[in-house]
């Protein structure tokens, strides 16, 4: 079989993640793909000496964007400073980009699915949302033929880590976001998780998919869970309630409305028990129904295992163009909270 070698920029909980899947699951990721993949070289400015890839590592981006074996690029560095460089860097130069940075496909995600397109690569962003649920593809694929008119959901998982530990052992707000960061949930800074900025973008990016047009993250409603007490889960509690950092949005006619916000959720909902670092997204297609989705929503093999799969897609594909399509809207479809009813 080919060999086709690939490039990790970031060496951090995920990308560590990325390396650590595709090796461990070299025979059957093989098979899938049609083509053996290997990491060739992973790029962090970071010194790694007790790092048994040591050999992979180097601190020169050249190395990685100059080597021509290379033909897909995983960008697991976050923030999007210079990540967002990087991104435009190797799609110019004809390499496919996969990337699990939220920030940046719902900052700049059009500008990226256009400079894809023209240099005939793809840019795909599995991990983007929901952490290791399959959700992105389904959207623009399984699901292609339905209008959507709604979708729901738990999608930030340290948050959700933070509210179950109140809920259940009584536990505080700072502790229990010790915890999730110990275990690699939250962001390197985490209140992009604890002001909902970061379920913020992760809802315009479903809605931009989900109605085809441009969702500015921006423009969304956002508080997140940094005024939730103890007190108000006992309330949730006692009426037979419980506490979520909720991200939704609803089209009606061609008004698109999005919020981010803290809800009393009734145990009757399914929602209700998504648990600890878990994520739900409930889709609701003109067709279909209702659909839910459901799975680890952060997390360093669960985020590995979104990334990696669409490494293996594009691979599978034999360099196809991916990307999914995104067109800029007009931009004025988003309507004001306080219009909504
Ligand atoms: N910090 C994010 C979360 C990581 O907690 O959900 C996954 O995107």
């Amino acid at each position: 079989k080919n060999m086709v070698y690939i490039a990790i920029l970031g060496y951090g909980t995920v990308g560590s993640g990325v390396l650590e899947v595709i090796r461990k699951n070299c025979p059957g990721i093989a098979v899938r793909a049609g083509e053996k993949i290997e990491v060739k070289k992973i790029l962090d400015i970071r010194d790694f000496p007790e790092s048994p890839d040591k050999d992979l590592l180097t601190k020169n981006a050249d190395e990685v964007f100059e080597d021509s074996e290379i033909s897909i690029i995983v960008e697991t560095i976050g923030g999007s400073r210079i990540a967002y460089e990087f991104t435009k860097r190797a799609l110019k130069m004809g390499k496919h980009v996969v990337t699990s940075n939220k920030e940046i496909v719902a900052a700049y995600g059009p500008e990226l699915l256009e400079l894809a397109a023209q240099n005939g690569v793809s840019y795909l962003f599995e991990a983007s949302v929901g952490g290791g649920i399959p959700i992105i593809r389904p959207l623009s694929g399984c699901l292609a033929a339905n209008e959507i008119n709604a979708i729901t959901g738990i999608l930030n998982g340290t948050t959700n880590y933070i509210l179950t530990q109140m809920k259940r052992e009584g536990k505080d707000f700072s502790e229990a976001l010790k915890e999730a960061q110990q275990k690699g949930y939250a962001e390197a800074d985490p209140t992009a998780d604890i002001e909902g900025h970061d379920a913020c973008r992760k809802i315009a990016i479903l809605s931009s998919i989900a109605y085809n047009e441009f969702i500015d993250y921006r423009q969304i409603h956002t508080e997140g869970i940094s005024s939730i007490s103890l007190a108000d889960m006992q309330y949730a509690e006692a009426m037979d309630s419980t506490v979520k950092l909720i991200g939704l949005s609803v089209k009606t006619g061609d008004k698109i409305f999005a919020r981010v916000s803290p809800a009393i959720v009734s145990k009757k909902n399914p929602i209700s028990n998504v648990d600890d670092v878990f994520n739900a997204i409930v889709v609701k297609g003109n067709a279909v129904g209702e659909t839910m989705f459901y799975g680890r929503g952060a997390g360093k093999l669960p985020t590995a295992s979104a990334v990696a799969a669409d490494v293996i897609d594009i691979v599978k594909h034999r360099g196809v163009c991916r990307s999914h399509t995104w067109t800029v809207g007009p931009g004025d479809n988003m309507i004001d909270h306080r219009d909504f009813e």
